[in-house]
C-alpha cells in the first residue's frame, strides 16, 4: 500500500509536521505499507476559482500548480490527512487543496489524525465529512493527539511519559493504520476486479 501522509498546515513553525513525522514513521513499521510525506507547502495553489465543480467539469482547465497536486495525490492507494484545528475546523489551505480533488481519491481509503486542545476533534469531524463528500472512503478510526508540544519532539518521537500512559496514542495510531491497510487492500482488489 502506497500511503500519503498529508501535512495539513503550512505556516512557519507548524506543529503538524511533528505529528506527520510520527505517523509516517509508525506506518513504515507495518509490513506492506510504504509511507511518503506530502507537504502542502510544496503545492502552493490559488484559492479555488474554477467555473464549475471539478466533478461536473470533464473539460476542466487545470492550473499547472494544481495539476502537480492532483498527479501526486492520485499516485497513492491510501491517505492519512493530518490536521491542526483552526477555529474549530481545518486550516483553509487544507480545505482548498481538497476542493480541487475528484477522481484522485475516489474509492480509496482515508484516515485522519489531528491535534489541538481537544486533540483536533472538531477539525477531524469536519475533515471526515469533507473527505467523504470528495468520494474517499473514510475509516472510523482516528488519532486525536492532546499535548503535542511536549508529547512529540521535533523528529516526531513520542515522549516516554506518553508511552507509559494507559492512553498511549501510538496504540490508537497502530490500530488506525492497520485498519487503513485492510480497507486499502479490499478496495484496491475491488477497483481492479
Ligand atoms: C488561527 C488559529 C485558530 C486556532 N483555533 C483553534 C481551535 O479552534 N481549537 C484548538 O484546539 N486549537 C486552535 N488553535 C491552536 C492550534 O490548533 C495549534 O496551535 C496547532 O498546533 C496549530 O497547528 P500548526 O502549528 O500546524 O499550524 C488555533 C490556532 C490558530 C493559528
Amino acid at each position: 500500500m502506497k500511503l500519503a501522509v498529508v501535512v495539513g498546515s503550512t505556516r512557519p513553525n507548524r506543529q503538524t509536521l511533528k505529528e506527520v513525522k510520527w505517523v509516517a514513521a509508525q506506518a513504515s513499521l507495518i509490513e506492506g505499507i510504504e509511507a511518503e510525506t506530502v507537504d502542502l507547502k510544496d503545492y502552493p495553489m490559488p484559492f479555488f476559482n474554477e467555473p464549475l465543480s471539478p466533478r461536473a467539469n470533464p473539460n476542466r482547465e487545470i492550473d499547472p500548480q494544481v495539476k502537480k497536486w492532483l498527479d501526486k495525490i492520485s499516485s497513492f492507494d491510501a491517505y492519512v490527512f493530518v490536521t491542526a484545528e483552526y477555529n474549530h475546523s481545518i486550516p483553509a489551505v487544507l480545505k482548498n487543496a481538497i476542493d480541487y480533488l475528484t477522481t484522485e481519491i475516489t474509492r480509496k481509503p482515508s484516515a485522519v489524525a489531528g491535534h489541538g486542545t481537544v486533540g483536533g476533534a472538531r477539525a477531524m469531524m469536519h475533515l471526515k465529512e469533507i473527505l467523504s463528500e470528495s468520494r474517499s472512503v473514510v475509516i472510523p478510526q482516528q488519532v486525536a493527539f492532546i499535548g503535542l508540544s511536549e508529547g512529540l519532539d521535533d523528529d516526531g518521537n513520542l515522549s516516554q511519559t506518553l508511552k507509559d500512559n494507559p492512553y498511549n496514542p501510538e496504540v490508537a495510531l497502530k490500530a488506525m493504520l492497520e485498519e487503513l491497510k485492510w480497507y486499502s487492500d479490499a478496495l484496491s482488489r475491488a477497483r481492479n476486479s
